[in-house]
Parts: C-alpha cells; sequence; structure tokens
C-alpha cells in the first residue's frame, strides 16, 4: 500500500472526515450540493459522531463514485482521528476497492493540525491487521490488504514539507506497531526468550541498532541473581536483550534508557495462577514489546538521540528446580530478596535489568514498562497506564504527551509509607508483602531501590493498556501500548 499526499485524484471512492461541531451542517450542505444530494436527507443519516459511519453513490461528470462519510465525534484530536481511520479501514476493507482518496480540503486551516495527517496515515496502515497468524485456511484477502491499494489525501498543502513528515512517521509508525502486534499476540510457544533476542537482533540489522545478547552462561558469570531464579522453573534459557542506538558522529546527546519486562509466558509459577485467562499471560511482555518497537522505530526515523533498550526475558515457570515461596536470592546489585509469591516476578527480572542499566549505561532519564500488576487494573481499568516517578517535569511531559497521542498515563504515588510493605525480617527485601491492597504501588517501591536514586526514573505500570478488547478481534489482543508515547517523548527530547 501506498500514501500520498495529492491535490487531486481519480479515485472512484472518497472518503470525508467530520467533526461534529457547528460547521456540520454546512459541510454537509457542500457536500451534497457537489454530488447533487439532497443534503436535509445526508443531515438525518449522518450525525458524525465518533467512528460514525455513512455511504451514499454519485455521479459526477459521468463517472460512477461511492462518497463515505467518517465522524470524528465532538472532541476530535489525533487520537480519535487515528482511531476513527482504523476502524473504518478495518470494517470497510473488503468494500473499498484498491484507490481510495481521503478529502481533508474541507477541513479549514484552523482544523487541519498538521499531525492529523500522521493520525490518518498511522490509523490506515493500522487498520489492515489481520490477527489470523496460524490460520491455515487464509481466506482470499480483499484487494485493499493484498493488492497494491493506493490512497489519497487530499489537500492543496500536498507539497508542504511539514504534512510530509507527518506523513511518513504515520507510516513508519504503524510499520512497526503491525510488528509488535504479531510479536505480542505470538503464543508462548512460538515466541521464546530466545526468539525474542532473535528479533531483536534482526530489527537492529535492518534498521541501524547493536544489539548484545547475555545468555544464561553470561548471566550466571555476571550474577544476575533476579533473573536466573525466575528461570529455574523454565526449560527454555533466559536472556538479556542489550540495545544501542546513538547516530554516527553525534557527541552530547540526551541519553535515554527504557528497560521493558519480557516475560514470554506467566503461569505464576509455584504460586501458580488460576487456570480460566492465563492464556492471556502470553502477552506478558508488553513491556519488551514496547521497548523492542521503540528502538526500531526511533533508529528508522534515524533521530538525534543515543537510546538504549534492555529487555530482560524468561519464561515464570513450574518445575521442580523452580524458585520457592519463601526462597532468598541474591540479585545482580547484591541485595537479598526473599520471595513470598513467585507470581510477582516481573519485579524481580526488572531489577537486575535496572541495575545493569545504571551500571554500564548511567542514562540521563529511565523509564521502564512492564505488565506488572492486577492491582494496577483495578485501580484504572483499561484506560490508562499507571506512572510512577518522583520527578514531576517528567511526569508532567509523560502526561501530555499521553494526552496528546493517545496512549494515556494516570500519576500514581510513590511516598515511602508504602516501603514497609517490602520490608523483609530475613533479607533485604520481599517480592510481596502479603497484602491485597497497593499492590501497583508496592511494586513500584520494590523497582525503585534499584535506581539507586536515580533523579529522572520513570516505572509504567501497563498491565490494563497492553493488551485489551479492540476492533481486530473477538477477544483480547495487542495494542503496541508504548511505541507511540515513547517515540513521541524521543522526538521531543531530540
Ligand atoms: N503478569 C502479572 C500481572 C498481570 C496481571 C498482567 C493481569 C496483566 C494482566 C504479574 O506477574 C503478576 O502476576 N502480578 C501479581 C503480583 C502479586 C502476586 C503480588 C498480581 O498482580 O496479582
Ligand atoms: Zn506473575
Ligand atoms: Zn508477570
Amino acid at each position: 500500500m501506498t500514501i500520498h499526499l495529492q491535490t487531486e485524484s481519480s479515485a472512484p471512492i472518497i472518503v470525508y472526515a467530520l467533526i461534529k461541531d457547528d460547521t456540520l451542517s454546512k459541510q454537509l450542505s457542500n457536500i451534497a450540493k457537489q454530488y447533487k444530494v439532497a443534503a436535509a436527507l445526508l443531515e438525518n443519516d449522518f450525525k458524525a459522531a465518533h467512528k460514525e459511519v455513512v455511504s451514499f453513490y454519485a455521479n459526477k461528470k459521468g463517472e460512477e463514485q461511492k462518497i463515505y462519510l467518517v465522524g470524528l465525534g465532538e472532541k476530535a484530536g489525533f487520537a480519535e482521528v487515528l482511531s476513527a481511520f482504523r476502524s473504518f479501514i478495518f470494517q470497510k476493507k473488503s468494500k473499498i476497492g484498491a484507490h481510495i482518496a481521503i478529502d481533508i480540503s474541507v477541513w479549514s486551516k484552523k482544523n487541519l493540525e498538521i499531525k492529523w495527517v500522521d493520525a490518518i496515515a498511522n490509523g490506515i496502515t493500522l487498520g489492515r491487521y489481520d490477527i489470523g497468524l496460524y490460520k491455515t485456511d487464509k481466506k482470499e484477502a480483499p484487494i485493499f490488504i493484498s493488492g497494491d491499494a493506493k490512497v489519497d489525501i487530499l489537500t492543496p498543502l500536498a507539497k508542504d514539507s511539514q504534512l510530509q513528515a507527518a506523513l511518513n512517521q504515520g507510516i513508519r509508525t504503524a510499520e512497526t506497531q503491525l510488528r509488535i502486534f504479531d510479536l505480542v499476540n505470538a503464543p508462548g510457544n512460538k515466541k521464546t526468550p530466545t526468539q525474542l533476542a532473535k528479533w531483536a537482533e534482526k530489527s537492529g540489522k535492518e534498521y541501524g541498532f547493536k544489539t548484545t545478547i547475555l545468555d544464561k552462561k553470561d548471566l550466571e558469570k555476571e550474577k544476575l541473581g533476579a533473573l536466573l531464579s525466575v528461570n529455574r522453573g523454565s526449560s527454555e534459557e533466559p536472556v538479556l536483550i542489550v540495545m544501542e542506538y546513538k547516530p554516527k558522529g553525534e557527541k552530547n546527546l540526551p541519553k535515554i534508557g527504557l528497560i521493558g519486562k519480557g516475560v514470554t509466558f506467566d503461569t505464576g509459577g509455584i504460586s501458580i495462577k488460576p487456570s480460566t485467562n492465563m492464556h492471556q499471560m502470553k502477552s506478558d511482555m508488553g513491556g519488551a514489546a514496547a521497548v523492542l518497537g521503540t528502538m526500531e522505530l526511533v533508529a528508522k526515523l534515524g533521530l538525534q538521540v543515543h537510546l538504549i533498550g534492555i529487555v530482560p526475558s524468561t519464561e515464570n515457570c513450574v518445575d521442580g528446580k523452580s524458585t520457592k515461596p519463601g526462597d532468598v536470592i541474591t540479585s545482580y546489585s547484591g541485595r537479598t530478596i526473599e520471595i513470598i509469591d513467585t507470581d510477582a516476578e516481573g519485579r524481580l527480572i526488572l531489577s537486575d535489568a535496572i541495575t545493569y542499566m545504571v551500571k554500564h549505561f548511567e542514562p540521563d532519564t529511565m523509564i521502564d514498562l512492564a505488565t506488572l500488576t492486577g492491582s494496577i487494573i483495578a485501580t484504572l481499568g483499561f484506560a490508562a497506564a499507571g506512572m510512577f516517578t518522583n520527578n514531576d517535569e517528567l511526569a508532567n511531559d509523560v502526561q501530555a504527551l499521553g494526552y496528546r497521542c493517545g496512549e494515556k498515563v494516570w500519576r500514581m504515588p510513590l511516598w515511602d509509607v508504602y516501603k514497609d510493605d517490602i520490608s523483609s525480617d530475613v533479607a533485604d527485601l520481599r517480592n510481596f508483602s502479603g497484602k491485597p491492597m497497593a499492590g501497583a504501588i508496592s511494586a513500584a517501591k520494590f523497582l525503585e531501590v534499584f535506581t539507586n536514586n536515580h533523579t529522572a526514573w520513570m516505572h509504567l505500570d501497563i498491565a490494563g493498556v497492553a493488551f485489551t478488547d479492540g476492533e481486530f478481534a473477538n477477544q483480547k489482543s495487542a495494542t503496541a501500548y508504548g511505541i507511540r508515547l515513547l517515540s513521541e517523548y524521543v522526538i521531543s527530547k531530540s
């Protein structure tokens, strides 16, 4: 598929995306006049609610045309434009042939935000997603998916370089997000830690970042004891994936470190999870996915930043060799940890990765992402990630970016009163309070210990937003949460 900005188009299918505001009736009557249909009928049929779609046929100068009206709702912003187009393409892909035009010249100058072109391109590309990765009976894909589909975005400003850049960002971001959908939706038997490492190596080669893989022997030699303890029950070897992107010849770039939880399957270990929704724990590498995707995208866009990504990866499984509740382990930092619940494994592997990041890279800013707790879902549902940081400026920056791009975060406290929850009688720390309260906060307090008082660290608990209900599937599925948020953050710093 190709998407271009054009001043005109010969496409037989034209799409208008309209905002539900006081200009709607005027816009509809202009469209009605242009295609010689009754304005009153259009106004009756189409209210521009978000994701509403209405179509009609027309004959303009002897050419048959089909017109789609897509609603953007009242509070149209980047996120609403994106999801309206993603949904439109996903719903109508078999009906729109191989060539469509999206006429955005109807948006007044005031409304035409440059970023909306990014949102349209991103939404259209994502709307082509097919989750049926392992189906053997591949239905014949519609021509818009299988053929050389063409999308013309119509605007008199087609040559504008800022619009061109926005278009490029939307497409490039979606390409990586689609690859990440596949990765997160893949089941545990098709994405082992070793396979995640291979994914990173291949992406690094293709897009230009360095990858170093620490295998089990390396981890033993370096004594990443917390990661190794989680891995004990698994027959798949653990890895620490270390990625580094640095544009050639550049000095004094902002240095950002990203860390992502890469549990490729979480059974809970000896503190085993109930079976009902256990299959969803194939998505317990959603943090890793955000980091892998951001590395790929930032390198692809050639952004001016020194970016380091670290992904600790293992399964959390049940075996005679598994770590048991009550066991005491020694982490990479040298701190001892009493394991109260083997299902609180994410904070363990992250603690070693955070120590590794601080020790080897000393980043200016450090952000970790993890599908860490059920508690954050109880708190925020599926609407936002939980954000934990002691740095107000970082908090405000990321909060604002989250609203703008639709990957929302909500700030949670990191007060020291919650520290008691993770103090142990026998070891330096314990990995769980044993109480069914404030679970997301005590998990964050646990991670904080390993940052060694880093002044610009942020933890995002993405358990509720990485794998949720969406239009691509009947069950919960991957959202690629974090790639957009983190790449926008990197852009804002570069
Ligand atoms: N991977 C889970 C958290 C999770 C739950 C992610 C639901 C996505 C959806 C994590 O490893 C876990 O099991 N956390 C426990 C911690 C508890 C034992 C302290 C939890 O939240 O119940
Ligand atoms: Zn767990
Ligand atoms: Zn987990």
